[in-house]
């Protein structure tokens, strides 16, 4: 047995290494609601995070036995990586969970799709197997994501002293779309999971479906030894205050007010911000055409709105997301030669990853649109009420499990809805400065109830008293 009382697995660890010309290794760290988590305990109190290497610098590291305390990179064979991550976890899992397949031609579950299978059963092995060598004796590891969705039962079989918990960042597919899956790698999802002591979700409807879901596919009495707990990750506020009133977030600011623009009268425009990974959950297509929908019926907003849409590039390795890039760019550039004058650009769009502009945006925003078509959480809805100078108003999804602790102060959309979104826009545009202050107020303080650290912990706890 190894040494470590406390581990955490996921695909993605919380440093990735990149590598120059000369050979010469940069780490960078990683953001995250789980990375701050962590650090709440970190490698002083013996904690390992065992995580994927993910590129050539990452392998690189591996093989040269460069590392971060309290961090192992599993160096698994990149073709079995790449089937498991891109053609399991995120073609398969994530389509399911997130209702994403256009199901008249898809999904397909051919013979090519088993072999990816077992490429996704050797990746999710070869972690078992690393935290079965490192977890000292009634360790608890904690296992992340729709990535390791085997490891708790192969685990318990390896280290039946662990304490062992799952936790889903995604939503929960409800059972007759979780049945799309072969009945066999259905019932191997669900009981894999169910090897852990406790699985955990972000929000009680994920939860209750997993739980409808393992009774639909194993049976009534599934699993009675599993504990299903929700722990809804909130913002983290100390970090995001600090963070976003530095000198680089300043600038960014003075960058975008000038890119935004005052109206012809001399009156300030109002921004409506989003900020995505260019993932085809997050809806950014849908929340365009609303936006165009809004300036055709409601003129009197032409020139005296920008919308300033962050699509950041997300799972490149992928056509379908790919593809949906270039549809974000090209609604976008239609919008703008439809309406745009030679001193309003209606829609203000970057696709380069920064965060201190991300902040930026969060800080000026009049309005902030999160419309997934479904989201395990959704942390903008959460990050924005809290870096907010002056108030904005929230329009989000019903369908981000956000909406369950903000809704009430949110204008709700549901995302599907063009037109119904166009006037939620106008609506949340509309609203009074007083009434926006009061409720970003409101939603701050739901945002962070729980933040990072504490979310960490209460799994944690609830596990080891399990
Ligand atoms: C989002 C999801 C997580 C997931 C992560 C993976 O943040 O909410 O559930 O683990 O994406 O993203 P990646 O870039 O590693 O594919």
């Amino acid at each position: 047995h190894g040494t470590h009382p406390v581990l955490v697995a996921s695909n993605r660890g919380p440093v990735s290494y990149t590598q120059d010309e000369s050979g010469e290794l940069t780490a960078k760290r990683g953001g995250g609601g789980l990375v701050s988590g962590l650090s709440a305990i970190g490698p002083d109190a013996g904690a390992l995070w065992v995580c994927s290497a993910l590129g050539d610098g990452d392998r690189e590291a591996v093989r040269r036995g460069i590392g971060e305390e309290g961090v192992r990179m599993l160096d698994i064979d990149a073709g079995t990586h790449a089937a498991a991550y891109n053609g399991i976890a995120n073609s398969t899992l994530w389509f399911v969970h997130h209702m994403l397949y256009q199901t008249p031609l898809e999904p397909v579950f051919d013979a090519e799709f088993r072999r990816r299978w077992a490429a996704y059963e050797a990746y999710n092995r070869a972690f078992a197997e690393a935290l079965a060598e490192e977890a000292a004796d009634g360790a608890a590891v904690l296992v992340q994501d729709y990535h390791l969705t085997l490891v708790p039962r192969m685990l318990r079989e390896l280290r039946p002293d662990l304490r062992i918990g799952h936790f889903s960042h995604t939503p929960w597919a409800p059972v007759d779309y979780f049945r799309l899956l072969p009945d066999d790698i259905a019932a191997q999802v669900l009981d894999g999971i169910l090897g852990a002591d406790r699985a955990a979700f972000l929000t009680r409807r994920w939860a209750d479906a997993f739980t409808a879901c393992c009774r639909a596919v194993l049976g009534p009495d599934a699993a009675p030894d599993t504990k299903i707990g929700v722990h809804g990750l909130g913002a983290d506020a100390d970090f995001l205050r600090e963070r976003s009133h530095r000198a680089d977030v300043d600038e960014r600011m003075a960058a975008l007010r000038e890119q935004i623009g005052t109206a012809p009268d001399g009156g300030a425009r109002k921004a409506v911000v989003r900020v995505d990974r260019t993932e085809l959950s997050k809806n950014i297509v849908r929340g365009l055409l609303a936006y165009r929908q809004l300036l055709e019926d409601r003129p009197e907003w032409h020139e005296r709105v920008v919308h300033v849409a962050f699509a950041y590039p997300s799972r490149q390795d992928l056509a379908v997301y790919r593809d949906y890039t270039a549809e974000v760019q090209r609604v976008a550039d239609e919008i703008n030669s439809a309406f745009g004058t030679d001193g309003w650009t209606p829609v203000v769009l970057h696709v380069e990853d920064d965060f201190a502009r991300s902040l930026a945006s969060y800080r000026l925003a009049d309005v902030a649109l999160v419309n997934p078509i479904r989201d395990g959480m959704n942390l903008v809805a959460k990050e924005v009420p809290v870096v907010s100078d002056d108030g904005c108003v929230l329009v989000l999804s019903r369908e981000a499990g956000a909406y369950e602790e903000l809704g009430e102060d949110a204008v709700v959309v549901n995302p599907y809805d063009v037109v119904g979104t166009a006037e939620a826009l106008h609506e949340a545009l509309t609203v009074p400065l007083d009434e926006r202050a009061e409720r970003t107020k409101r939603l701050a303080a739901a945002a962070t109830a729980l933040p990072p650290a504490q979310w960490f912990l209460d799994q944690l706890h609830a596990l080891r008293s399990a």
